[in-house]
């Protein structure tokens, strides 16, 4: 058996800044309610004009965590890519960014996991390493989820919380024990999927019927969420986690040198911070300028922890994650 490791990070995000007050041109809402409910002060929406979509800010993210890692693409033997909004219905982004960066004709496989895709993509990286089937591979959380919001009052209650962009990671073999990833925990909890969704255009909602139908109410190919019936679940299953992890490992909320938990909601992961009394320096947030950019907040804080040197070699790094399916997972890293 090998051990994995995290040996480059990298992140993009679009230079589009959509502030809470930016967002009044569609809806009705305030820069009081989206800060006090969410810490949101702004996001960032891709320009519709430039050339960005989910899967080329991957490829930008990507590059710099191979750079980073002291690695060229042709090293890379794997690719993995989590996303809830991909470029196309198929194929996914795997696939694309395996063309955009010129690279051999490695696998490429696609999470859909949502909030908690890079998690995931972490674990099967992890696992493929482990077993010696590859050597260095390409993790990417991306997402556009301007493409697809509803901007109306409407639709207020998921777009102000939502934003754009890109984070990757480049996991590697290591003969060092001890070191890497020390464990993944993954759950799933389908009973919830519709409490946070996207009904339609889907096999279960083709387009002949949405437009058969011709309802002018009908928002199923719009996201929804049932917030509170999510915030709820969230704090349960993000403590659960935390703990499994660390359990797992002999390590108590003492240990943990920085814990990034999905960015979701900034209430979510004070209250996260709280219950593992953990101080402010040893959470890392960025909803604030980014909102909750899904399968790429944990990559991007990721990469942004460790350029701000918040990250040393030895940290015990926590990543915890809970989002639609309900699917929610850990990743215990020691640097
Ligand atoms: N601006 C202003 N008012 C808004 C608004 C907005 N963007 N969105 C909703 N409101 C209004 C509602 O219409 C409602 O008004 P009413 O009381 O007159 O009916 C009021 O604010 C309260 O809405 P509610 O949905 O109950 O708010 P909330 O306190 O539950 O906060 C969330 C909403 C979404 C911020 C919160 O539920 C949340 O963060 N949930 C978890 C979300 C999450 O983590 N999602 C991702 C998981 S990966």
């Amino acid at each position: 058996m090998y051990n994995s490791k995290i040996t480059g990070v990298g992140h993009y995000v679009p230079e589009n800044i959509i502030t809470n007050n930016d967002l009044k041109q569609w809806m009705d809402t305030n820069d009081e309610w989206i800060q006090e409910r969410t810490g949101i002060k702004e996001r960032r929406w891709i320009d519709p004009q430039s050339e960005d979509s989910t899967s080329i800010m991957g490829v930008k993210a990507a590059k710099i965590a191979i750079e980073r890692a002291g690695l060229t693409k042709d090293d890379i033997d794997f690719i993995i890519f989590a996303t809830l909004s991909p470029d196309m219905y198929f194929p996914g982004g795997g696939v694309r960014v395996q063309d955009y960066l010129g690279m051999p004709t490695i696998g490429a496989l696609d999470i859909r996991n949502q909030c908690s895709g890079f998690i995931y993509a972490v674990s099967v990286a992890d696992q493929f390493i482990k077993t010696g089937m590859y050597k260095n591979i390409l993790v990417i959380g991306s997402e556009n989820h301007s493409g697809g919001l509803e901007r109306s009052t409407r639709g207020r209650n998921v777009t102000v919380i939502f934003g754009d962009g890109a984070g990757a990671v480049v996991m590697s073999r290591s003969s060092k024990k001890d070191i890497g990833i020390l464990s993944t925990h993954l759950h799933s909890e389908g009973k919830h999927a519709k409490e946070l969704s996207l009904i339609g255009p889907s096999t279960g909602r083709w387009v002949d019927t949405i437009i058969k139908e011709n309802d002018p109410n009908d928002v199923s190919y719009y996201p929804y969420m049932n917030g509170q019936f999510v915030f709820k679940h969230a704090i349960v299953r993000f403590s659960e986690v935390i703990t499994e992890g660390l359990q797992a490992n002999n390590l108590t909320s003492e240990d943990i040198d920085l814990l990034i938990p999905h960015q979701a909601n900034l209430r979510i992961a004070q209250f996260i911070q709280k219950k593992f009394g953990l101080s402010d320096d040893k959470v890392f947030n960025n909803i604030m300028k980014y909102g909750n950019t899904t399968a790429a907040s944990i990559p991007i804080a990721l990469s942004e922890a460790w350029e701000q040197r918040k990250i040393n070699d030895g940290d015990i790094v926590v990543l915890a994650a809970f989002g639609s399916g309900f699917t929610w997972g850990s990743v215990i890293i020691k640097w």
